[in-house]
């Protein structure tokens, strides 16, 4: 238990925090990765140059740090996160490296306002928001252990097909190296993968939604190539993956992870994507039309133009057998506007004229951009907050 006296040190100190936040965590990476060069296997380091990690570690630190004294009402955000380490093995002992490299970085940054009892404060606060990630991850570590067909850390997986889905989208389908069995996962997981890169001096390791219904055979995945586009570099993995891994291939995986995910009531089921993010939108339509074979589906997708469009022939196959699902299909410049329901971008007044209700369970995922127009139309038609899930890709942003 902390004492009144830290509990107001720590959250006094949260204006401060916010203010300096970015830098103070942009310092702690480059004390962390300085000292403990192996983390870099770890981190994925495309977010690092981009800054969206540090910045959600921030966020997370100063959403603990504010609620100090009833660190329960954060679980929902522990466990969302908790979902991600467990995905990338993160383990206790990496806590204290983690809190050492986080005080001394606001030691570095804050200066002469880093009183020792500020420090202090901190200190015993970090190890309480860590003993509470430390749990949350012991639980799913040990759920995952007892799942039939699941396993902690990585595991072999042979690449049983490669199959071209767009322009820019492959799906790759993997089957355990050891022929064992595989997990079932709910709809909207991910997986992480791990590959080492030729030329990288570090391991690289992405998140992945699995694209396809829980099945015992195969898991798969399908991975948008980012390609090399403005100032931004080309994706390193997503390029591997596409170039260089071939089918007969192994990579290694993690066991399914991550809170995004189907649920089981009976109000009609609004899909939305953009772009790639249709991957656990694909599996959340595929497993309803089986489970949930009552559910009104609704399937909305929407992409720059036909030649990127992903996974077309399995959603219509799907949709034309099962009459329960209406399929929906926006390019913002298509080639052929007969190929699309509308052109442009998804509107609320669109979604209004297509959707009988807003009484439904939206799901939704693609850019951020894309999000943040969702979000904001959503919103606008008064549907219930509690109605509305989405993901980010990568560390979560914001959608104000
Ligand atoms: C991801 C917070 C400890 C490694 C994240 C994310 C947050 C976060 C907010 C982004 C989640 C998302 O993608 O939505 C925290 C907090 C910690 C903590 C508050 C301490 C209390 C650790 C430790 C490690 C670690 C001890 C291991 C050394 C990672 C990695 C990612 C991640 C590798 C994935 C993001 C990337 O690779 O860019 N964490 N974390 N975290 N965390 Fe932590």
């Amino acid at each position: 238990e902390l004492d009144q006296q830290t509990i107001e040190t720590v959250k006094s100190t949260v204006p401060v925090l916010e203010k300096y936040g970015k830098d103070i965590t942009s310092r702690f990476y480059q004390r962390l990765f300085h000292k403990h060069p192996e983390l870099k296997n770890i981190f994925n380091q495309t977010n690092q140059r981009i800054g969206n990690q540090p910045q959600a570690l921030a966020n997370a630190v100063y959403a603990a740090a504010a609620n100090i004294d009833q660190l329960e009402t954060i679980l929902p955000e522990v466990k969302q996160i908790a979902h991600k380490h467990r995905s990338l093995n993160i383990q206790p002992e990496h806590y204290p490296i983690v809190g050492e490299n986080l005080l001394a970085a606001m030691q570095d940054v804050l200066g002469d306002a880093a009183t020792d009892d500020i420090i202090d404060a901190w200190e015993k606060a970090y190890q309480q928001i860590a003993q509470v990630f430390i749990d949350v991850e012991e639980d799913m570590y040990q759920e995952v252990q007892q799942t039939e067909g699941g396993w902690v850390g990585y595991r072999d997986f042979t690449i049983v097909a490669k199959e071209k889905e767009s322009d820019v989208i492959t799906s790759f389908y993997l089957k355990p190296a050891d022929g064992g069995a595989i997990p079932t996962y709910q709809p909207g997981q991910y997986i992480t993968v791990k590959v080492d890169i030729p030329d990288l001096p570090y391991t690289c390791q992405r998140q992945y939604s699995l694209s396809c219904r829980p099945n015992q055979e195969y898991f798969r995945i399908s991975i948008k190539r980012e390609d090399a586009m403005g100032g931004q570099a080309a994706g390193v993995v997503s390029s591997y993956l596409h170039q260089s891994v071939e089918q007969g291939d192994i990579i290694s995986i993690s066991a399914p992870a991550g809170d995004f995910v189907l649920d089981h009531k009976t109000k009609p089921l609004v899909l939305i994507s953009g772009g790639v993010g249709l991957t656990p939108l694909t599996s959340m339509l595929e497993t309803a039309v089986h489970s949930q074979p009552d559910r009104d589906i609704y399937y909305i997708h929407a992409a720059q133009h036909e030649r990127v469009h992903g996974l077309k022939k399995q959603v219509a196959e799907i949709s034309e057998k099962h009459p329960q699902v209406r399929s929906y299909v926006v390019y913002e410049r298509p080639e052929d506007t007969n190929q699309c329901d509308k052109t442009g971008y998804v509107t609320l007044e669109w979604l209004q004229s297509i959707l009988p209700t807003k009484e439904a369970s939206f799901y939704f995922c693609g850019p951020q951009p894309f999000m943040k127009a969702i979000n904001q139309a959503l919103a606008t038609w008064d549907v219930n907050p509690d109605d509305i899930h989405y993901e980010f890709f990568g560390p979560k942003g914001s959608l104000d």
